[in-house]
């Protein structure tokens, strides 16, 4: 097993920060590249590697394909890069199997769409408290202009936490359980959920026992012998190695629809609430219950002791969904073993580990209600925005998010199914013709099939982002 290096790794790979509660990212476009260059020469010592644990604040940085061409990287460096990273996330093809149409359409979207400002740069700033989130957001932004930068949008985040501690979404779920193990880190998991590095960091071996394809720069670009040599005994310098590839998306979630969907749908006949069919509907579409138990281990109810369970598995235990349905938003975002061609075996559990994700998103926006009780949710009038900054880390966009959103997330013939689309996040169609709103809750003696499932949640904003290891944000830096 390969030894991880990470001192050049940014720690947002191996960890989320989540003693860190307060967070920001800031877009920017690069205005003046050899004043931005400078500017990444002084920060590139702040940047945040995995090898520690932050206490107090922390900055990662991550640039579109736009931004590494507009700080002056050469055509031949810009060309290693994967097709899906230098198309972007908003090429009209990419769009139709994103299922970024109509109110999601990128036209549409505040920031990294195709009629907004380029963005060039993310950074990402993380602090125990807002006063040093403030502090230190302060003294980065004051040397903005002298490095040739100029910001474009601040995206705030909001921490949603239970009343025991754990992190949870806007529609007043659990978060963040359902991570795989990244092979040579301390934590240790099943061998099922532990995934080999190259899946998530470039430069290792990955689960085809292969390396992920990696840019590269040719030797005497890299004149001050920064980066190391290619895989393979290449003569290329890789500018990869020990980064990855980061996929941001602003989904703006519509909390009340959601709830009051789901209230009208389980009405009793005499119109009155369910808050139990209400709830167990909801926990379907997600797959755990609101506090994380796995519907696939409690079907019937939450319970304290499996909150945070995410060693299962699908196929034997609920060949037919009937404890968690098929189209639930864990169900397929990570099918575990229910993959074919041989679902419950070793077989299916390879091919899964060739889509995994490493999720790293925060919220934003203030909550409905702070309870996030779905009764309160229901009752209380509610003026804002709120949702998702969903951000994934993968080594290859297009094998593991791309691949994920549209071969799962948003394939309405997922696992058997007909016409139904992720019910929490899914895209529901595109046109009057043809509408993926439904949801199977598969059942004995009959299924049941809510209809008419609204869009929960809209694009706001997204682009794809290359996220370098230490030594190449160095040789960014230093090229001229
Ligand atoms: C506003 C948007 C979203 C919401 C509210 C949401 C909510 C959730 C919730 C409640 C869970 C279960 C808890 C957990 O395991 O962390 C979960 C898991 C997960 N979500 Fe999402 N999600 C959103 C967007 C997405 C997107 C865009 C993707 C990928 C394309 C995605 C992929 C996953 C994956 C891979 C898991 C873990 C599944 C597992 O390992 O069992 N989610 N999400």
């Amino acid at each position: 097993m390969a030894t991880l290096k990470l001192q050049d790794i940014q720690g947002i790979i191996v960890r989320g920060y989540s003693n860190l509660d307060a967070a920001c990212f800031v877009l920017l476009r690069i205005r003046d590249a050899a004043a931005t260059r400078q500017w990444l020469s002084t920060l590139s010592d702040q940047i945040q590697n995995s090898q520690d644990r932050p206490a107090e604040t922390c900055i990662n940085i991550a640039f579109t394909f736009e931004g590494l061409k507009a700080l002056g990287l050469d055509q031949q460096t810009l060309d290693t890069f994967p097709t899906e990273f230098k198309e972007g996330m908003t090429a009209p093809y990419k769009s139709r199997f994103l299922g970024d149409q109509g109110d999601n359409a990128p036209n549409l979207w505040d920031w990294g769409g195709t009629d907004s400002a380029p963005v060039h740069i993310l950074l990402m700033l993380y602090a125990m408290d807002e006063v040093r989130l403030t502090t230190m957001y302060e003294a980065l932004a004051g040397a903005f202009a002298t490095g040739g930068i100029e910001q474009i949008r601040k995206l705030e985040t909001f921490t949603l936490k239970d009343e025991r501690g754990a992190s949870r979404e806007h529609f007043g779920f659990r978060d963040a359980i359902g991570q795989p193990i990244i092979e040579g880190l301390s934590r240790v998991g099943s061998p099922d959920n532990t995934i080999k590095a190259g899946e998530f960091i470039l430069g290792y071996p990955n689960e085809y026992g292969l390396f992920t394809e990696t840019p590269t720069v040719s030797a005497q670009h890299d004149r001050h012998n920064l980066l190391p040599n290619g895989q393979n005994g290449s003569r290329e310098h890789d500018l990869g190695r020990n980064g990855s590839y980061l996929v941001f998306r602003q989904l703006s979630q519509k909390v009340q629809e959601f709830w009051r969907f789901l209230d009208g749908v389980t009405q009793k006949t005499d119109g009155a609430s369910d808050s139990e069919a209400r709830l167990k509907l909801a926990a379907k579409m997600v797959g755990r219950w609101p506090d994380g138990t796995p519907l696939v281990e409690a079907p019937d109810q939450d319970n304290s002791d499996m909150e945070d369970q995410n060693e299962f598995a699908y196929h034997h235990s609920d060949p037919y969904g009937f404890k968690c349905p098929f189209g639930a938003h864990i169900r397929r975002s990570n099918p575990r073993d229910s993959l074919d061609p041989q679902p419950g075996t070793q077989r299916s559990i390879a091919v899964n580990k060739t889509h995994r994700l490493l999720r790293r998103g925060r919220s934003y926006g203030k909550p409905v209600s702070p309870s996030l009780n779905p009764q309160e949710m229901l009752n209380t009038e509610a003026s804002g925005e709120r949702g998702l900054h969903f951000i994934c880390i993968s080594a290859n966009i297009s094998r593991q998010f791309e691949f994920v959103q549209q071969a799962w997330v948003n394939n309405p013939k997922f696992n058997g199914l007909y016409s139904d689309a992720d019910p929490l996040i899914g895209d529901r169609g595109r046109n009057e013709e043809v509408s993926f709103d439904r949801f199977t809750v598969q059942a004995t003696p009959v299924r049941q099939c809510v209809n008419g499932l609204p869009s929960f949640v809209q694009v706001r904003g997204g682009a794809y982002f290359f996220l370098p290891g230490i030594n190449a944000i160095r040789f960014l830096a230093s090229f001229s």
